[in-house]
């Protein structure tokens, strides 16, 4: 790729990587920074080049130590904000949090409101994520968003195992957009569970309105957490007279239960979270051309929803 516009691209510590491959992609080396930490663990960031001036990009993944890197992009933006850039697009391949964007009992926070006006207040222009756990976070924030797709990556990697009767399964109902979607990318059928979540850890399936005797069924979900989901989808569909059990999603948020990779024949997972896997059942699917093209299109001004038309 050839861009006219001296943009430079940040990487926080949560998944260098990943910002590693999509700066190879880009063909532009990440921006130099120090980091340190304080003596009582406070972070500490400087930019060891000129910004002035620039359009930056600052990628950070919001997962496995969710506090340390949120704030570790505040104190990132910060910097750079001082340093007089002429604009800030943060990049947030997995943006923590985003589970609590209502309050569901009295009491409660609306986390994914909070994280978006300390964004903002840290000096993002622009924020680019992928696969938010609600369309409507969007409107969270003042400043645009931009919410990319996993899917045509997690779509190419299972066209090519040539996986076959398929019908596509959302394991709860705010899967079923996504779900619909990939049923109608893959030319299947399409159903869902409804599931109720007990609490964090655990549970339940009562119902699966969709057919999947003798089927092969493709679990889509956004993320997979505890796995507890997947484990209950999976159950029920076999219960239902499911043959194998494929899942697709984007996030995964911690690592794959031995009981879950014995339940589940194979699994597509996103790399906007930093993992590693050694078993022969996973496919890390890389999201980093995805986010190289919506770079190039935010640095040309071109259209970001173009990427995702197929
Ligand atoms: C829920 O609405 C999400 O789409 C996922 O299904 C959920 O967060 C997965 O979490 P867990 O793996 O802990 O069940």
């Amino acid at each position: 790729m050839s861009f006219k516009n001296e943009f430079i691209l940040f990487s926080g510590s949560s998944h260098e990587p990943l910002a590693k491959e999509v700066s190879e992609i880009l063909q532009r080396p990440l921006g130099a920074l120090e980091r340190n930490k304080f003596p009582d663990g406070e972070i500490g960031v400087r930019v060891l080049e000129n910004v002035r001036g620039r359009d930056v990009f600052v990628m950070q993944t919001i997962a496995k130590d969710p506090n340390f890197y949120l704030m570790e992009i505040l104190i990132l933006c910060d910097a750079l904000k001082r340093a007089s850039v002429k604009s800030i697009t943060a990049i947030i391949p997995y943006f923590g949090y985003c589970r609590q964007d209502r309050k569901s009992e009295g009491r409660e926070p609306i986390t994914a409101r909070l994280i978006a006006n300390l964004l903002e207040t840290a000096g993002i222009d622009h924020l680019l994520t992928m696969d938010l756990h609600a369309g409507q976070i969007e409107g969270f924030f003042n400043v645009p968003v931009d919410n990319l797709h996993a899917q045509p990556s997690l779509i190419k990697e299972i066209k090519q195992d040539k996986r076959d009767n398929l019908v596509v399964i959302a394991p709860d109902v705010g899967s079923i957009k996504i779900a619909r979607s990939f049923a109608a990318n893959l030319h299947t059928a399409f159903g869902v569970i409804n599931k109720k979540r007990i609490d964090p850890q655990h549970v339940d399936t009562q119902l699966l309105i969709g057919n999947v005797e003798n089927k092969n069924v493709l679990l889509v979900d956004d993320m997979c957490s505890t796995g507890a989901t997947l484990k209950h989808a999976v159950e029920i569909c076999k219960a239902h007279g499911a043959k194998h059990i494929y899942a697709a999603f984007t996030h995964l948020i911690k690592p794959l239960s031995p009981e879950l990779e014995q339940l589940v024949d194979h699994f597509y997972i996103g790399n906007t979270t930093p993992f590693t896997s050694n078993s022969s059942k996973v496919t890390t699917v890389s999201v980093a051309q995805i986010i190289a093209k919506a770079i190039h299109s935010v640095v040309y001004a071109d259209s970001i929803s173009s990427i995702f038309k197929t």
